[in-house]
């Protein structure tokens, strides 16, 4: 395959993933809102929520990637990850293997369940283990993030579209930084203490309550960073994308990839600086506190 026929085919991926997360933005939006959304289980701990909205959304995603790409595996936080059936029907009749979907059907569950406005679908696809294509929806705020691999950023609001860029030459005194917290309490201890002795060294903390909406804040220019630990693959996978195009360094610490161990993203010159600071407070360390405990 030539480069171009891949742009065109991350495109044309977007475009799949922009028209679901459209569709499920405005299912999730439809809740009346004068009640919350029934909890239908929880999973890591007691505040780590899942709600019927969750699945539904999740569900029409992936029937409405099936529709146009039957062979396509889905990795959905919900439904976990599916293969493809028989190739046929896509645009290039959706040849196994080649192409995966990573969905987060509703990122910031806790924001959507108090009534707070960002909350978002995440879709990314993926060609042959790389992401190519991500879509951010943000409904509440009537904001979609995009981007394909080097193409760039992009934030739509209705017809109107702004490429994005991140902040550049803020030092890390001067950074507003994003970052959240895990369900488990014990690694919130941790994150607890990483924040403690950041804070006094940055402009302030945000926590927004949604990373996919984090990293696309980043990419906005309207976080100056973003760290977290223990991220699930598709909390960050489509907004890694956006923060990456939007011309942010996207890695773990100390010259990892950015992981479900560690995400940061920030301009080049404040990625360093952080990744130095966090390095030195090894905030990775409540899993070695639970090695020690479970001896
Ligand atoms: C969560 C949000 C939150 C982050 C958590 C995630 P969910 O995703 O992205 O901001 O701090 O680590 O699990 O559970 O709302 O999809
Ligand atoms: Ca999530
Ligand atoms: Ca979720």
């Amino acid at each position: 395959m030539t480069d171009t026929q891949a742009d065109e085919d991350a495109e044309a991926l977007l475009r799949i993933a922009v028209a679901a997360a459209g569709e499920a933005g405005r299912l999730l939006a439809s809740w009346r809102g004068d009640e919350r959304p029934e909890v239908v289980e929880t999973k890591s701990s007691p505040t780590d929520v899942v709600t019927e909205m969750d699945r539904r959304s999740e569900a029409l995603i992936t029937s409405r990637i099936r529709a146009h790409r039957p062979g396509d595996a889905v990795l959905g936080e919900e439904g976990g990850q599916t293969a493809g059936g028989p190739a046929g029907g896509g645009s290039d009749g959706g040849r196994p293997g080649r192409v995966r979907w990573v969905v987060d059907p509703l990122d910031g569950t806790v924001n959507y369940l108090y009534g707070l406005f960002d909350w978002a679908v995440s879709i990314a696809a993926e060609v042959n283990g790389t992401v190519v294509a991500g879509v951010v929806e943000v409904p509440r705020r009537g904001e979609t993030f995009t981007a394909v691999v080097g193409q760039g950023a992009w934030l739509h609001r209705g017809e109107a579209r702004v490429a994005l860029h991140c902040t550049s030459g803020v030092p890390l005194g001067q950074a507003l930084v994003g970052t959240g917290f895990g369900y488990d309490s014990g690694r919130r201890r941790v994150q607890g203490e990483v924040i403690a002795a950041l804070l006094p060294y940055i402009r302030d903390i945000r926590r927004g309550g949604s990373a996919s909406v984090d990293l696309c804040s980043v990419a906005a220019g309207r976080l100056d960073a973003f760290f977290e630990r223990g991220l699930n693959y598709w909390d960050f996978a489509a907004g890694g994308l956006i923060a990456r195009e939007a011309g942010a360094s996207v890695g773990g610490l100390a010259g990892k990839m950015e992981s479900t161990s560690m995400a940061v993203a920030a301009g080049p010159g404040l990625y360093q600086e952080l990744d130095t600071f966090l390095t030195r407070l090894n905030p990775e360390w409540d899993a070695q506190r639970s090695q020690e405990r479970d001896g």
